[in-house]
């Protein structure tokens, strides 16, 4: 049984140890605790059996949403959860007044780039360079409202 809920400041320990498992920049929870502090941020997580197996997080900057830290464990992949949880968190960043959204994604990861397309995300540009370890060109994705 899957649940999508907010993450809470006491949930930030595990998540960061999910960032550290899955992404080789990952975020310390140093910088989830900044982020999460800052106004118009959501995160959200899912939970399988109290088990946080998801994340994503969104910023509204002046009506752009700003759409961070997508991950889903490993062995639980391809079961929905990560269009669950974008499905959710594009209907929190609009309750923070976001009409688009934009994320990066490495020019690689199909897997993420076919889930954003089918959500609505389009690709509109490419930053050079902008992944480290290993270097890749990240694809800059959009959602328009209309
Ligand atoms: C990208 C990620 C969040 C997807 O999570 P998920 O829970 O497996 O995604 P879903 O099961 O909801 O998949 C939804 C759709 O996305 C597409 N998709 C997801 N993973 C895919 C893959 N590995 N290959 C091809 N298509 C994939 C499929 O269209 C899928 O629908 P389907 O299963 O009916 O074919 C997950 O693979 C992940 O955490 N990857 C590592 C971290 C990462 O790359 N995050 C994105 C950073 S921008």
């Amino acid at each position: 049984m899957i649940a999508i809920r907010l993450m809470t400041e006491d949930d930030i320990p595990e998540v960061a140890r999910m960032e550290k498992l899955i992404f080789p920049d990952p975020w310390s929870e140093k910088v989830y605790r900044e982020t999460f502090r800052l106004p118009d941020v959501r995160y959200l997580v899912a939970e399988n059996d109290n088990k946080i197996t998801g994340v994503a997080g969104v910023r509204n900057i002046v009506g752009t949403g700003e759409i961070t830290n997508v991950m889903v464990l490993p062995e639980y992949r391809r079961k929905g959860i990560g269009r669950m949880i974008m499905e959710e968190l594009l209907e929190c960043g609009r309750d923070l007044g976001a009409d688009d959204f934009t994320l990066e994604v490495r020019e690689g990861n199909l897997g993420a780039i076919r889930l954003y397309e089918s959500l609505g995300f389009s690709c509109e540009g490419k930053r050079p360079g902008f992944y480290r370890n290993p270097p890749e060109d990240a694809l800059i994705m959009w959602f328009r409202k209309c």
